[in-house]
C-alpha cells in the first residue's frame, strides 16, 4: 500500500486549520499512520526541500516552514500520493480549484497551508525524514471493509 507525507505548514497551524485539513483526508477514506505537532529545525527544512535549494525563494521558504510549529502526518491508502495532491490543489492557491484545500483556504504560493509528497518514492523518503520509527502506528480501521470491496 502506498504512503504519503502530509504537513500542515505554520500558516495552517496559526490560522486554526489543522482539524479542517485532517478531516479532508479522513473523510476521503485514507488511513493516518503518524501525527505530531513539531517545531521544525532549519536543517530538516533544508533537507526536506533540498530539490528547491537553487531557487531564489529558497531562503524565504525555509524561514516560512520554520516560523512556527507544523503538523506532520503520514497517510496510507491505494493511490494516496496522487489523490492527496488532488485534494491539496495547485501550488499557487489562486490557481487551485475550489473544493481543494488550497483553493478553499489560501491565497498565496508563499502561504499555501499544506504540503503533500509528489511521488511514492518521496512519500517514503519524507516519512522517514520527519518521523522516528516508534512514532508510526500500524492499525486496521473499523471502516476498512466499507471503503474497499
Ligand atoms: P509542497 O507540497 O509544499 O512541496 O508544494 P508543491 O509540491 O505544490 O510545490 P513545490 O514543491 O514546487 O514547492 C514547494 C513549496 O515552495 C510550495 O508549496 C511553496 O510553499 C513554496 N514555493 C514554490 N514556489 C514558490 C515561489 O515562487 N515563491 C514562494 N515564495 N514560494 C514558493
Ligand atoms: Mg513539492
Amino acid at each position: 500500500v502506498e504512503e504519503t507525507y502530509i504537513m500542515v505548514k505554520p500558516d495552517g497551524v496559526q490560522r486554526g486549520l489543522v482539524g479542517e485539513i485532517i478531516s479532508r483526508f479522513e473523510r476521503k477514506g485514507f488511513k493516518m499512520t503518524g501525527l505530531k505537532l513539531f517545531q521544525c529545525p532549519k536543517e530538516l527544512a533544508e533537507e526536506h526541500y533540498k530539490d528547491l535549494s537553487a531557487k531564489p525563494f529558497f531562503p524565504k521558504l525555509i524561514d516560512y516552514i520554520t516560523s512556527g510549529p507544523v503538523v506532520c502526518m503520514a497517510w496510507e491508502g491505494v493511490g494516496v500520493v496522487v489523490s492527496a495532491r488532488k485534494l491539496i490543489g495547485a501550488t499557487n492557491p489562486l490557481q487551485a480549484e475550489p473544493g481543494t484545500i488550497r483553493g478553499d483556504l489560501a491565497v498565496q504560493t508563499g502561504r499555501n497551508v499544506v504540503h503533500g509528497s509528489d511521488s511514492s518514492e518521496n512519500g517514503k523518503r519524507e516519512i522517514a525524514l520527519w518521523f522516528k520509527e516508534g512514532e508510526l502506528c500500524q492499525w486496521t480501521p473499523a471502516q476498512a471493509p466499507w471503503l474497499q470491496e
